[in-house]
């Protein structure tokens, strides 16, 4: 872009702390009046302006149930199936039209229509059925990101039977633990997929979790090129063989009730087992769907890209069911983003004429880092591009704008969580200005609030807990199997458990946050034992009970460690049992242990084998002195602590003298 553009740019923002979306946006919006918000604020009939964006077998009877909080209903007596409503509803109009876009590492590419996603949708759901997959048995699904895996949740909510996708970046022992804890019968992988030019084995992941699992499920492998792997083990089934036997097959589609499961997904929370989160089938695409339209300005034509994986609630919500219950045209790519070049991203932009962009923040700082001349011949041009996942801070906001949205895109900033289903807060992109570093206002009908640690509302722009304090479609319905962790994790703080009257119970999102003057909410991270690498959520539990699998290993502490690129990485400490020296070995076997427990993507940045934790009288672990001292912080109080000397050594240990 001419760079006396970017000037001006820069003397806006300096101006005044806003930026106007551009009239051409503005007069091609879905939504451009305010009052949505007052359609919304009437609770709950609001929200059936989403619900009514879908095809419903029968209507709902009842919008909103509230009568068992926090157990809340939506659209209670309503029939649907989400796979009518991603796919075979459009087809009278769209039959033709590209559904998934896909670009494979090694450039390997396909179009998907919507015919094409109806033939082979039912002939995977024809194949679930023959080996004896009925309507609400649990599937687990460990794939990577290829057209299988839209596929197979899709085949799976065809039939009722609701997925569990697990990130394909995450260990043998992290599927095992998901399917024991899902009671799943069944798990969908494949053999391999490319990453960094790499044909990564994921074969071996896949026999580890098998072996792991006490009950012996069902395995159905994909193949990343059709032919099957020569290792296959003999009781996996070969998925493109055994679809043969399923040409042309069509299943029925169960119909659902609103309140079904659609899905799991499990996520990192405050002790060792990551909770799973269960989403319903009604409100949860009802959400997605309305989010879609109204914050991501999806339309049918659009061809719209989120750059992530669809093993997160993300790519659920916002690669799988939001774009396809719109009709739209939705890109995923393998691998990796400087993958065979820098300019990967922008080449595939180009190529296929991509409208709206979708990535984190972690993504932006990295494409910064590798500089603008990795842009520079491709042409592209968004009408809207999104961030999510972590705070972005002003000066990545800018550079996204500038170099990726030429000053002419909008960009919404989206806060909202795996257990939300969808987008809490973030401006509607037409009706309000956009401002550098700030979430936005609350999306129509969700009412946040910022209260103190005894639950009191807090006035002014002081940072407190954001609660949300109006149940919405998209929330999870409970922890799957754990009604009374789901109460414990995100309710029992601030709400009054005893009551029956959902108006006393509040949500409670781990993150804290500033309402700042204007009514815009800045989100400053969580506030919890959960950490925020690269956009991954993760927690510190889950890595100290892998580290303390080391035999050598005693006592274990993680830390978040801010990092410029990726936001947050762990700092593992850790302290030998007695007699033990410290070693190299070590620190790889700690190193190791993670990466077998939760997943590569998890490897701590330092390991710092240390004498002694940093304790209290009483024996609890100091974390937030690890802490500062991780973040080069001065060391608060240390008074208290059983050994006050213990964490000047470890400073000294990890800072130098
Ligand atoms: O801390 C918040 C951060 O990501 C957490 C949710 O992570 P996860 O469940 O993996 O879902 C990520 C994608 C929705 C939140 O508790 N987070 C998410 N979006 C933002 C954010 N932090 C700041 N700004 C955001 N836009």
């Amino acid at each position: 872009m001419a760079s006396e553009e970017s000037v001006t740019i820069e003397a806006r923002l300096s101006d005044r702390d806003y930026l106007r979306p551009i009239p051409a946006f503005i007069g091609q919006a879905n939504v451009t009046d305010h009052r949505v918000y007052d359609r919304f604020d009437d609770f709950p009939e609001g929200f059936t302006e989403y619900a009514e964006l879908l095809d419903w077998e029968d209507h709902w009877d009842e919008v909103f149930d509230g009568s068992d909080p926090p157990f809340f209903k939506w659209f209670v007596g309503g029939q649907l199936n989400a796979s009518v409503n991603c796919i075979d509803r459009h087809l009278d109009d769209r039959q033709n039209q590209t559904a998934l876009l896909w670009e494979g590492e090694d450039g390997d590419q396909r179009n998907i229509t919507y015919g094409d996603l109806h033939r082979e949708v039912n002939e995977m759901a024809s194949l679930l059925r023959s080996i004896g997959i009925e309507e609400d048995d649990i599937v687990t699904i460990h794939l990577p990101m290829v057209p299988a895996l839209p596929i197979t949740m899709l085949a799976c909510a065809r039939i009722g039977a609701p997925h569990s996708v697990v990130f394909a970046g995450f260990s043998a022992s992290a599927v095992a633990d998901r399917m024991r804890d899902a009671d799943s019968e069944l798990l969908v992988t494949i053999d391999g997929y490319y990453r960094r030019g790499e044909f990564l084995d994921h074969l071996a992941k896949t026999n580890a979790a098998v072996d792991e699992v006490e009950h012996d499920p069902d395995v159905l492998v994909w193949s990343r090129h059709d032919e099957p792997a020569t290792s296959l083990r003999r009781e996996y089934t070969h998925v493109q063989t055994k679809l043969a036997d399923h040409r042309r097959d069509r299943v029925e589609p169960v119909m659902r009730d609103a309140e079904d499961p659609l899905f799991l997904m499990y996520t990192s929370g405050t002790t060792g087992k990551p909770k799973g989160c269960q989403h319903r089938t009604g409100g949860y695409l009802a959400y997605a769907a309305g989010t879609s339209k109204y914050v991501l300005d999806i339309k049918p034509g659009d061809t719209y890209w989120c750059a992530a994986d669809i093993g997160w609630i993300t790519g659920h919500s916002y690669i799988v069911y939001g774009p396809l219950a719109l009709g739209t045209t939705s890109v995923m790519r393998e691998g990796s983003p400087d993958h065979p070049h820098q300019g990967i991203v922008w080449e595939v932009a180009e190529r296929h004429a991509v409208d709206i962009f979708h990535t984190s923040p972690t993504a932006i700082r990295m494409f910064m880092k590798w500089g603008e001349e990795h842009l520079e011949s491709y042409e592209f041009d968004f009408r809207h591009l999104t961030t999510v996942g972590e705070p972005i801070q002003p000066e990545a906001w800018n550079w996204y704008y500038e170099h990726i949205g030429h000053g002419t895109a909008v960009i919404v900033d989206t806060w909202w969580q795996t257990e939300t289903g969808g987008h809490l807060i973030t401006n509607l992109p037409a009706l309000w200005d956009m401002k550098p570093g700030s979430a936005g206002l609350p999306c129509p009908g969700i009412e946040p609030a910022i209260v103190d640690d005894a639950g009191q509302s807090i006035e002014g722009d002081e940072a407190g807990n954001l609660v949300i304090t109006r149940p919405w479609p998209g929330m999870l319905q409970t922890v799957y199997g754990d009604d009374e962790r789901f109460i414990e994790t995100y309710w029992a703080r601030f709400s009054d458990i005893d009551s029956d009257d959902w108006q006393d119970w509040t949500y409670v999102s781990g993150d804290g946050a500033i309402k700042e003057p204007d009514g815009y909410y800045r989100i400053l991270g969580r506030l919890d034992d959960v950490m925020n690498v690269a956009g991954h959520r993760i927690g510190t539990m889950e890595l100290e009970s892998a580290v303390v699998e080391v035999p050598e290993v005693a006592e274990a502490a993680v830390t978040a460690r801010v990092h410029e690129e990726k936001g947050q990485v762990p700092d593992v400490y850790a302290s030998l049992r007695d007699g033990i020296e410290p070693d190299d070995g070590i620190k790889a076997d700690i190193i190791a242990a993670i990466e077998a427990e939760i997943g590569a993507f998890a490897r701590p940045s330092r390991v710092i084998l240390v004498d002694d934790l940093p304790k209290t009288r009483s024996g609890k672990i100091m974390r937030r002195l690890l802490e500062d001292i991780s973040n080069d912080r001065d060391l608060g109080d240390t008074t208290t602590l059983r050994d006050p000397a213990v964490p000047e050594q470890i400073r000294r240990q990890v800072q130098g003298a």
